[in-house]
């Protein structure tokens, strides 16, 4: 028997659970940045056609594939996929939707972490009568380890830790008791927030509290569609990205939440109600706060190089100076509300991270909750210490690369060819509509058959080998150079490489020792990453074998 007897409590509380996990820090701050740097209103049409055309389909996908094997007692993508086609291989294609969540949660955790601190010192006051760059020297010190402000040694791994203490004790009071709980505090909390500084930041107006732009302007930036750069790919393939990590699809998550669902019960009303939640914080709170507030007081020139700098600056460089122009006590209450806003939308996902590794254990190990709870939190802790320490050194990018972006369009691709065409679209149509409390749209028949599958190739082609500049004419004539951009070039450090000769030829040791460095930290961030992919995949194979042991295959 399995020691595995979570369920949820109620349909609200798995609604909440999984627009919880949905939104994250993900619809503030990386929205609003990848829109930014894709031409602000050129990117919003590929977005909303990816949210119609990927991740929509794969929400059904993933709430039914969950439900699916939470029938045969399967908590995670490994065993849902092998009960799904009777190749042993699915099983392996299946660790991906353990490893991207430990992956993920490793980095995420960190930034979670900050928006914790970041909510302590709103409340204390840190932030007030300070200058811009007061704000920004402020955010360089925390992340290089340096001295504490608030006095406390080694401030972010203080908080580091508490936050994984944070996750692992809710955790540990498993779904109903935990997650769920958290989320039906969190949610609302956080759609309260937003909801105030969106109004804030909609009613910016030129010329009053130090503003230079209404929010008009920021706004227009973007939603007006510019259709000259429609055909863009990258911007496609960044829409399609930022619909993946948003929707938290691709991931294993949803499939681990939606296992814990009755066999009767509805999924396709449910999965909408989720995914359109999320969607309503992050195209309409998301996009109301950072861009419109930042560009009222900067400009959009200003912000547009800011963002280039780094997508995380704006939300904890500029925006803690920038609430303090609306008087000193909005300014506290605007500082403790985002980074509480921040920090609610970060839990509710990092505890989604947690749970497909805690089924895994739990189903096939017979773990108990606890034990469970307290190995995610200690891997996290040990694959997160390295973002933490060596942040300059581009170990979290590295992650965010390699976990938050490409794996997620890999296991959605082998996803979807499962679900549509091994498993079968007859099958996979029965399992979306049984139990629905709405009419799903045929049309999706059509479009999980071939229009998702093939989208999906096409974003994963074409981040494999992008052409350089994007000149996709000129590499179909023949003449295909990959971009540095291109996963290709990813994988051999071509650009860290490149401005590596250039720092030595132009003879600038300081610069050829962080490269160095960096390029050290990046082989290392990898070889770290492939061993926890393979180590789950070596449990995934004793975990079979286990199971034709005992008979149960
Ligand atoms: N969707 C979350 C966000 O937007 C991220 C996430 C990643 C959630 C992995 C669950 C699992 O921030």
């Amino acid at each position: 028997m399995s020691a595995n007897k979570e369920s949820w409590g109620s349909r609200v509380g798995l609604v909440l659970a999984m627009a919880g996990n949905a939104v994250g820090l993900g619809n503030f701050l990386r929205f609003p940045v990848q829109a930014v740097q894709n031409g602000g209103g050129a990117f919003i049409i590929p977005y909303l056609v990816c949210l119609l055309l990927i991740g929509i389909p794969l929400l059904w996908v993933e709430w039914s594939m969950g439900r699916f094997g939470g029938k045969f007692g399967h908590h995670s993508t490994p065993f849902i996929m092998d009960t799904m086609h009777k190749n042993r291989l699915w099983k392996y294609i299946g660790v991906f939707g353990i490893w991207t969540n430990i992956a993920i949660a490793a980095y995420y955790c960190y930034i979670e972490s900050w928006t914790l601190s970041y909510m302590l010192h709103s409340v204390v006051g840190t932030f007030e009568g300070m200058d811009q760059d007061a704000v920004a020297a402020f955010f360089n010190s925390y992340i290089s380890i340096g001295k504490s402000t608030l006095g406390i040694p080694l401030e972010p791994i203080v908080f580091y830790v508490l936050c994984l203490l944070l996750n692992t004790f809710i955790l540990s009071q498993g779904l109903s008791g935990g997650v769920e709980r958290v989320a039906k505090v969190g949610m609302p909390l956080l759609i309260l927030f937003g909801m105030f500084l969106a109004y804030k930041g909609v009613t910016i107006t030129a010329g009053v509290d130090g503003a230079i732009n209404d929010s008009s302007v920021g706004l227009n930036y973007l939603w007006t569609p510019n259709y000259e750069q429609l055909w863009s790919p990258s911007v496609w393939l960044a829409a399609a990205g930022q619909i993946f990590f948003t929707l938290a699809v691709g991931m294993g998550t949803i499939h681990c939440y939606a296992s814990y669902v009755r066999s009767k019960d509805d999924i396709a009303l449910n999965a909408m109600s989720a995914g359109w939640m999320n969607e309503f914080v992050e195209v309409v709170l998301g996009a109301a706060i950072l861009i419109p507030i930042s560009i009222g007081y900067l400009g959009i020139e200003r912000v547009t190089e800011l963002v280039q700098l780094g997508g995380l600056g704006l939300a904890f460089k500029t925006l803690p100076y920038l609430f303090f122009q609306w008087g000193d006590v909005l300014g506290a209450i605007s500082g403790v509300m985002w980074f509480g806003l921040l920090f609610f939308a970060g839990i509710t996902s990092s505890l989604a991270m947690g749970t497909p590794w805690m089924g895994f254990l739990q189903d096939e190990f017979n773990w108990g909750r606890k034990a469970s709870a307290w190995s995610f939190g200690i891997i996290v802790f040990v694959l997160g210490m390295p973002t933490v320490l060596f942040f300059k050194y581009g170990v979290f990018d590295e992650y965010d690369y390699w976990a938050g972006t490409v794996s997620l369009v890999v296991f959605a691709l082998f996803e979807s060819i499962l679900f549509a065409w091994v498993f079968g679209m007859k099958k996979g149509w029965r399992e979306i509509t049984s139990g629905s409390d709405i009419k799903v749209p045929g049309i999706y028949k059509f479009i999980i058959k071939f229009i998702t599958p093939l989208l999906l190739l096409w974003v994963f082609v074409g981040s494999l080998v992008t052409p350089k500049g994007g000149d996709w004419g000129a590499a179909l004539a023949g003449n295909w150079v990959l971009d540095d951009s291109s996963i290709i070039k990813k994988m051999m450090n071509s650009s860290l490489k490149k401005e590596l000769a250039d720092a030595i030829a132009a003879v600038n040791p300081a610069e050829v020792e962080r490269l160095q460095n960096t390029l050290f930290y990046v082989n290392a961030s990898r070889v770290l990453l492939i061993t926890v992919f393979l180590s789950i995949a070596l449990l995934v194979y004793v975990a079979y074998k286990k199971r034709v042991r005992e008979g149960k295959i």
